[in-house]
């Protein structure tokens, strides 16, 4: 017996192995069912009393000796099948990959943070909307064509009929909300995505995004209006472009106009971005209606204000000119890609 554990003291000091299997054979070898140390502690039990504490700490010492080298061993494969990255702490992180913005949302902060800058706060309000919201506080009368104009998705009629609820066709509705809560001054500007049912062409969508505005307070006039719609133009494209208004119409202004600005990709000169004319079309004004005011309970007599209104895609169009408007919808990333630097 002594011998024996000697052999095996010896056999466990050399042992050294190529893999976390041949460790794994070797604990086999002297710890399993038959493992020699297995056996040897079956054979230890009978041994004679006067020599057992003797031969019992030499077995156990042998014991403990195989379990560290094996446990060692183990330790040493667990290491160097790791990772290398696990153990080189040093190393730089693989840094995430950042996403871009999207053309329009980067545009409607240009929009906004310009108009903020004026003093004006942003509002928004829901996208289902109802009549009275859209339409009728904004002074369409219940047959008037405009309402066939925007080419209205409605959801569903009201129990009495009158009120039906639909999808916002422009951020105006925004403005009636803030106007009924909020005595004057008001000043707004109200971004968010609007619907029209149109079909799908590389000119219109059925879903788009608007940025309006609203200012009411006492003594505003269209010389406000318009030097407001100035500084914005030159602000956002530039201090050379000139803006124009023509007479136009919209049940909720009077007098309306529509807004162009002078074409910055040929100076005004005419290329085909701006069809020859030298100027852009980016949106609608005008001086609000005091149906408006008044639908709103607030006093037209001593209160006027101005509004416009544009799209945010229209004037993406013409900053990056990106002639296809679908492509603005579509997130296709090669087509966002190209967008990095607007943040
Ligand atoms: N609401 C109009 C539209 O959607 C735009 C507009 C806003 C026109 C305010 C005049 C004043 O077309």
């Amino acid at each position: 017996m002594q011998t024996k554990i000697s052999s095996l003291l010896s056999v466990v000091e050399s042992f050294t192995a190529n893999s976390v299997h041949e460790v794994e054979e070797f604990r086999v070898k002297m710890f399993g069912k038959k493992g020699d140390l297995t056996l040897l502690f079956d054979e230890f039990k009978q041994v004679p009393g006067e020599v057992k504490r003797e031969l019992g700490q030499k077995i156990n010492e042998l014991k403990s000796k195989a379990q560290s080298r094996i446990s060692e061993l183990k330790q040493a494969f667990d290491i160097a099948d790791a990772p290398t990255f696990a153990l080189d702490a040093s190393r730089p992180g693989s840094a995430d990959k950042l996403g871009t913005r999207h053309p329009i949302a980067s545009v409607r902060s240009e929009i906004l943070a310009i108009f903020r800058q004026l003093g004006f706060a942003v509002a928004e309000g829901p996208e289902i909307e109802d009549d009275r919201h859209v339409f009728g506080a904004l002074n369409f009368p219940p047959e008037h064509p405009a309402r066939d104009m925007q080419d209205t998705f409605f959801i569903e009629k009201s129990a009495n009929g009158e009120n039906p609820i639909l999808l916002r066709t422009h951020t105006s509705s925004i403005q009636v909300r803030v106007m009924e809560k909020q005595q004057p001054p008001i000043r707004i500007v109200c971004p968010g995505r609007v619907f029209r049912n149109e079909a799908i062409s590389a000119r219109a969508h059925c879903m788009f995004h608007q940025v309006e505005g609203l200012y009411v307070d006492q003594n505003v006039s269209f010389a406000d209006l318009k030097q407001t719609l100035l500084y914005f133009a030159k602000e956002l494209f530039g201090a050379n472009v000139e803006i124009r208004l023509r007479p136009s119409f919209f049940p909720f202004t009077e007098p309306s106009a529509e807004m162009d600005v002078s074409c910055s990709i040929c100076g005004g000169k005419g290329c085909n971005i701006c069809k020859g004319t030298g100027w852009l079309e980016v949106g609608g004004c005008g001086m609000v209606d005091p149906n408006v005011l008044d639908s709103c309970k607030i006093d037209s007599k001593t209160y006027g204000g101005f509004a416009f209104g544009m799209g945010v895609e229209r004037i993406a169009m013409l900053k990056y000119q990106a002639r296809d408007l679908r492509l603005y919808f579509e997130n296709d990333v090669r087509f966002l890609r190209q967008f990095t630097a607007a943040m």
